[in-house]
């Protein structure tokens, strides 16, 4: 396994084609992701929290500034929880819930694996045969169907190469959990030649999301995906993906986890109140008015005066606005304060 929990930019980065700025670019703006948040405003205005991240920010001296959460020390880690209620699902809690809707979509218990309790502690036994479908449904449906994490994080509930929790790493595949492992899996035991499971991983890709508010989890989940890439390559064929495909995967990802408050479907704070000046015929005094944004007003999710954000329609490679798309799994709005 080529890659440890801490991921390093400068790896990244190293490996050229421009994959490190795919990884940071946000599809909406066309610009790249912001900090949004000021956690990281000490080392000065570049890190401020509508400052975007850009690669010099983040590599060579900088390289240790964007850590995962359990590697955090426990001040910022207070804080993160306090003030965006940051606080992490264990992979075992993650394998239940996506269990359960495997569950339901299969009709059926096990699916992908046993879970039980073993001296007090949580753990599931990867199921060993070849994973048949019901009736009515297929492989590639499952591979293809558009899965979508809300506030991600690290993305725990997509990708499981570690627990975000306990920063144990879970080496082998087999007992992976996330949604694009379940995916890969399937890929893994219906594809044949390479062509085939190239062409069957980049849907799955294609057919797993998620959002985020802060800039450093949002590139932490894509960076745990792209690494998912490069491990179920290796495990499949014994040598790294080429440098092409990694690099249409760093797309796909660049697309589908992103930048947004979950409660509005804009780029964070990109509302804003707008000042009217008009004059005062009688005194010719200057009246300065200002008008909050009809959406956060009013809570009214299409009013926003903020950037709504942009995602693709694999389907159709059509951009859409995300507030409009119509079937999407449902999306349970948490309530959070900022
Ligand atoms: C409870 S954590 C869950 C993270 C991950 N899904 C998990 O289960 O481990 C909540 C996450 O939501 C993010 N968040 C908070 N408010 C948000 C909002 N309005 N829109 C998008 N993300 C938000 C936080 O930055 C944090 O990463």
């Amino acid at each position: 396994m080529p890659f440890g929990i801490d991921i390093q930019e400068d790896e990244i980065q190293s490996w050229g084609h421009e994959i490190l700025e795919t990884m940071l670019l946000d599809r909406t703006t066309g610009e790249n992701i912001i900090w949004a948040t000021d956690d990281y405003a000490s080392r000065g205005e570049a890190y401020t929290f509508f400052q975007h991240i850009t690669p010099e920010l983040i590599t060579g001296e900088n390289k240790y500034i964007i850590q995962p959460r359990v590697a955090k020390n426990e001040v910022e880690r207070k804080r993160r929880a306090r003030k965006m209620a940051e606080v992490f699902t264990p992979s075992w809690v993650c394998n239940l819930m996506n269990n359960g809707v495997d569950h339901a979509w299969f009709k059926r218990e096990p699916v992908f694996n046993v879970t039980s309790l073993k001296d007090g502690k949580h753990i599931w036994t990867p199921t060993e045969e070849k994973i048949t479908f019901p009736d009515g449904k297929t492989w590639q449906e499952y591979v293809s169907m558009g899965v979508l994490e809300i506030t991600c994080g690290e993305a725990p509930f997509l990708a499981s190469r570690y627990d975000t929790v306990t920063g144990e790493a879970i080496t082998e595949l087999n007992r992976r959990i996330g949604w694009l492992d379940r995916k890969l899996r399937i890929v893994g035991e219906n594809t044949d030649t390479r062509e085939d499971w190239l062409h069957w991983a980049k849907m799955a890709f294609k057919g797993t999301l998620g959002y985020e508010w802060q800039g450093d989890s949002l590139l932490l989940a894509r960076e745990n995906l792209l690494m998912s890439f490069f491990d179920y390559h290796e495990d499949r064929f014994c040598e790294e993906p080429a440098i092409e495909d990694v690099k249409e995967i760093a797309e796909i990802i660049s697309w589908n986890i992103f930048q947004m408050d979950g409660l509005k479907f804009v780029i964070p704070r990109s509302c804003h109140s707008k000042v009217i000046e008009t004059k005062d015929l009688i005194t010719g005094a200057v009246i300065r008015k200002e008008i909050p944004c009809e959406g956060c007003k009013k809570g009214l999710i299409h009013r926003h005066n903020g950037i709504y954000v942009n995602t693709m329609d694999w389907e159709t490679d059509k951009i859409v606005r995300f507030d409009q798309l119509g079937d999407l799994p449902k999306i349970e709005t948490l309530k959070y304060e900022h």
